[in-house]
């Protein structure tokens, strides 16, 4: 198996998930139905998280969606940022909405996202899209995790009955992908965090190791076993002197160590990426459909 993995091309993946989605648009269209509307709030002038959103934008116009983007200064209140949202919510053109983490220090993600209407919550952060992740009728699923799973799915990876090693249990993606991966895909499931001791001895067990703790290249060769197939959710960046720009970017796992022993591994960047983004276009056509622009 060494040296002979495949990469898990989430670039490629998506590009095929928002052709789909584009012919759909297209037939929807044609029969005089509504044309997808994604909004996106972004706060601050945080370059990476700039960088993100119109990477969303640019991928709401290649599929045939219209959107809009509202950039507030980081020193927006919550009251006002709220009432914007509020105001999204009730906007009949508007089929989703997304809030881009992180913001600032004064305003609370937690309270700011529950105020997304959840039929337009198409990065599935609301408690109501959240409980119904265990659903047999889920909601709009958690964008990354969503798009994990449809990559897997897109490589014929075998899950039911593999050991999932989740590391990192955060609410945007570890957490979701733990109970994705148990309760629909029935995989055994162990999750690790920043605070697992002898993290080497879960990673060392995993048929299908998933990392997202922002920690780059925290998964070293001698922490995976042979045949391992690797998701990399992790996305630094890492400043240099050696291109213009100033920064690369790095992943949790160290790839040149870890992928000669892997079946399967997705690069960063162009791994998980381009697939939340692929996930995010998909929730927002099922948004529509469902009527969430009027459902008000
Ligand atoms: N910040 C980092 N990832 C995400 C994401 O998937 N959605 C939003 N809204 N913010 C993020």
């Amino acid at each position: 198996m060494a040296d002979s993995y495949i990469i898990l091309d989430g670039k490629k993946i998506a590009n095929e998930i928002k052709d789909e989605i584009a012919s759909e648009v297209k037939s929807i269209v044609s029969v005089g139905g509504k044309t997808p509307h994604l909004a996106a709030i972004l706060v601050g002038d945080d370059g990476a998280s700039q960088t993100y959103v119109n990477n969303k934008i640019k991928a709401c116009t290649r599929v045939g969606f219209e959107y809009t983007l509202l950039n507030f200064p980081a020193t927006i209140s919550e009251a006002k940022l709220i009432s914007e949202i509020e105001r999204i919510n009730n906007d009949d053109d508007i089929d989703g909405l997304i809030v881009q983490l992180p913001l600032p220090a004064h305003v609370s993600s937690a309270k700011v996202t529950e105020c997304i209407r959840p039929e337009k919550d198409v990065d599935g952060f609301t408690n109501l899209n959240y409980g119904r992740i265990t659903s047999n009728n889920p909601g709009l699923m958690p964008a990354t995790p969503y798009g994990i799973l449809e990559l897997l799915k897109r490589y014929n990876i075998d899950i039911k009955g593999r050991h999932c090693v989740m590391v990192g249990n955060s609410r945007t993606v570890g957490a979701p992908m733990s109970i994705i991966m148990s309760y629909h895909e029935y995989a055994t499931v162990t999750v690790c965090h920043i605070h697992t001791q002898k993290l080497e001895e879960f990673t060392r067990q995993a048929d299908i190791l998933i990392v997202a703790t922002g920690k780059p290249g925290l998964i070293k060769g001698d922490m995976v076993k042979e045949g391992v197939v690797v998701v990399d959710v992790g996305i630094t960046r890492i400043e240099t002197d050696e291109n213009e720009r100033g920064y690369y970017l790095k992943g949790d796992v160290e790839f040149g160590q870890v992928a000669p022993k892997a079946s399967y591994i997705t690069p960063v960047p162009g791994g998980v990426g381009p697939m939340t983004i692929a996930s995010l276009l998909l929730n927002t056509l099922k948004a529509t459909r469902n009527g969430a622009a009027h459902s008000a």
